[in-house]
């Protein structure tokens, strides 16, 4: 039977937060569990590579997959602005990005990206086929 904080999590809604692209190349997401906030990514983006600068979970709601949930609504984002590079600012955790796809920089990228410490490709959108 599922526990109470499970059905919570399952009904979390993940948004864009509405004024996030007020810095043009910013973008925030938050997941809300009743009209609560329990957590929120942001992000920027420049030419095709996206930097997520910061991801919270509320230490209550943590393991529960909304960290992953919110990280994902970013990516799906990036496909739409044609951004084909992800990569994460902020230390520790690393386990946890390794698991959402992102490895450690390698010197090239650090170059252009110097506060890159993990980055994953993003793919581009498959356009349905017209034929099917
Ligand atoms: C890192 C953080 C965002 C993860 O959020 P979360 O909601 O607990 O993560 P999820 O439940 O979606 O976890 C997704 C997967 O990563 C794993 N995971 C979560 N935190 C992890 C960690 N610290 N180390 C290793 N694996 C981790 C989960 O077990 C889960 O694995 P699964 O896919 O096999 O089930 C959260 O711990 C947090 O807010 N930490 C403090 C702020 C921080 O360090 N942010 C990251 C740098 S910006």
């Amino acid at each position: 039977m599922k526990t109470i904080i499970e059905r919570m999590v399952h009904r979390a809604k993940v948004h864009e937060i509405p004024g996030s692209h007020a810095a043009e190349d910013s973008i925030a997401f938050e997941a809300v569990v009743d009209g609560e906030v329990v957590g929120r990514v942001e992000a920027s983006h420049r030419e095709r590579t996206i930097v997520i600068q910061q991801l919270e979970v509320l230490p209550t709601m943590r393991r529960r997959g909304i960290g992953r949930k919110l990280v994902r609504a970013i990516l799906n984002k990036s496909q739409l602005l044609s951004v084909d590079r992800a990569c994460v600012t902020t230390g520790g955790n690393e386990g946890f990005w390794a698991l959402q796809g992102f490895r450690p920089s390698c010197d090239d990228q650090t170059d252009q990206y110097p506060q890159c410490l993990m980055t994953r490709t993003v793919p581009p959108i498959v356009p349905a086929n017209p034929f099917r």
